[in-house]
């Protein structure tokens, strides 16, 4: 059965002054792949992307968005109207607690930013967005994958979390290709190196494997 994806994709940016900002390592590979990925199968997609240099799927209903904060909000609008919700963005977890109007001058030897929390998308799903359908996460990791992975999982309520070690070069981060290990409440399943587009095509059955059962 066809069912509604709602993905996020890419990094986020969040501003500093009116010409600088701060972001997260994500070329959105991954996110895009997902995305094109369903769509292919004939499911309907919504992709909210922070800034890519990425074409985006045919047959994708797309919403780019710049800051956390703004993704936040696109996810809170359009995450009910969905049967499973992937999150491969890399989110910015910080933001500058306060964005002159005009460009910081670099006068000072030595700069100090005050930064913010911004809020936590997917761990809003269940709990603000009283989100019911299949919730799959992603774990960016340089160390203690599985067990981060596992403690991301049951704090933010998902039925499933994407843990990838994001220290390697040839996976992950901007790479064509990724490796990573499929944690669900009861199990693990690790699955070999492969392409970011063949390894979206698994995670989006597996998710429907999910979303069946539900
Ligand atoms: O874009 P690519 O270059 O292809 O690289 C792919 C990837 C490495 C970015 C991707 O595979 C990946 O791991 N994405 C998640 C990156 C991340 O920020 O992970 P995290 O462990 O910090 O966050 C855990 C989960 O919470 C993620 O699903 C993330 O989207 C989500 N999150 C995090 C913070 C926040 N404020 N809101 C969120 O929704």
């Amino acid at each position: 059965m066809k069912k509604h994806f709602l993905i996020t994709a890419g990094p986020t940016r969040e501003a500093i002054d009116p010409v600088r900002y701060l972001t997260n390592r994500s070329s959105g590979k991954m996110g895009y792949a997902l995305a094109g990925a369903a769509a292919h199968e004939g499911h309907r997609v919504t992709l909210i992307s922070g800034p890519c240099d990425l074409d985006v799927p045919e047959g994708v209903d797309f919403l780019p968005v710049e800051s956390a904060k703004e993704m936040y909000d696109a996810v809170e609008h359009y995450i009910s109207k969905t049967d499973i919700a992937i999150f491969a963005a890399a989110v910015a977890d910080y933001r500058p607690a306060s964005v002159p109007e005009q460009k910081i001058k670099k006068e000072a030897d030595s700069l100090t930013l005050e930064l913010v929390k911004n809020p936590d998308i997917l761990g809003s799903a269940r709990k603000k967005f009283a989100f019911t359908g299949t919730l799959v996460g992603f774990a960016a990791e340089t160390e203690n994958a599985l067990t981060n992975a596992r403690s991301k999982l049951v704090r933010k309520h998902c039925d499933l979390i994407v843990a990838n070690d994001v220290s390697r070069s040839d996976i992950g981060f901007d790479s064509s290709e990724n490796e990573v290990t499929l944690v669900y409440p009861d199990h693990e399943l690790k699955l070999p190196k492969e392409n970011k587009y063949q390894l979206a095509l698994d995670i989006i059955e597996k998710s429907l494997e999910i979303n069946a059962l539900r």
